[in-house]
């Protein structure tokens, strides 16, 4: 079973450098995170990339629905500048480019697929094949995750062997059925929405709890005393100096 880092960098060190590109990646391993957090969807024409939003417009130089972009489009795009002058020339990474930065930087990663709607099966299928051919096989296991039971579920049929998590916002009533039959390594929360006794049960039910997004130190203090093993953070060097490796 994967040792989890308590601190995971959210799309990289999010908030040093610009989201889920190589820049972020490298910031994040500077910071002395161990594992990574990143978005995994696909260009209008089934290309892997490494993207959060539907739009392009807040975190690129672009316009309009990435899942409307080719990937030839998107290589034109400039996805550092809106960050800061110096990252610019950052690109939109492919899932193949962002694994090979990981395995050189030595970082564990958590695969979260995000779907556009409608493309679940077709994301999580080529997503989690270009994990199988990319994997670095010195890196610990990839952690698989979604927000979309179809891409969980898909994941489950291809690739049982790597350990899934479930995404909410807020709990689902179903969140325990859902565990057993997806066979669940743990669940991913909205650390807004989550309390004390939902960790408890979910923690009971003996499944790994991980909370999104926690960039203070006194937040991700009282949200680890309810027995959460991890945080998604944008600022992993912060985290790291309270909450130093053991
Ligand atoms: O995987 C945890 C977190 O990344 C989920 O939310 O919107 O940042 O992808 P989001
Ligand atoms: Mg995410």
């Amino acid at each position: 079973m994967i040792k989890l880092s308590p601190i995971i960098a959210h799309r990289g060190s999010s908030g040093t450098a610009p989201e889920n590109t190589l820049a972020a990646f490298r910031a994040a391993a500077a910071a002395g995170a161990t594992w990574v957090e990143f978005d995994a969807t696909l260009t209008s024409d089934a290309r892997p990339v490494v993207f959060h939003d539907d739009e392009l417009d807040r975190t690129t130089d672009g316009q309009g629905l990435l899942a409307e972009t080719t990937f030839e489009v998107l290589t034109h795009l400039d996805a550092g500048s809106w960050f800061g002058a110096a990252f610019a020339g950052e690109m939109v990474p492919t899932l193949e480019e962002v694994l090979e930065t990981l395995g050189t930087l030595g970082l564990a990663f958590n695969m979260e697929i995000k779907p556009d709607r409608g493309r679940e099966v077709e994301t999580a299928e080529i997503a989690l094949a270009t994990v199988a051919d990319n994997w670095h096989g010195s890196l610990p296991t990839p952690l698989i995750s979604s927000f979309s039971r179809i891409c969980v579920g898909v994941a489950k049929d291809l690739a049982p062997t790597l350990p899934r998590s479930f995404l909410f916002d807020r709990r689902p009533d179903d969140w325990a059925a859902l565990g057993r039959t997806l066979e669940l390594f743990g669940f991913g929360a909205n650390q807004a929405h989550l309390d004390a006794a939902q960790v408890a049960e979910m923690k009971a039910a003996g499944y790994r709890v991980s909370a999104y997004t926690v960039n203070a130190p006194e937040r991700a203090s009282l949200l680890f005393s309810w027995g959460v093993d991890s945080i998604f953070t944008d600022y992993p060097a912060l985290m790291l100096k309270h909450f130093p490796p053991t």
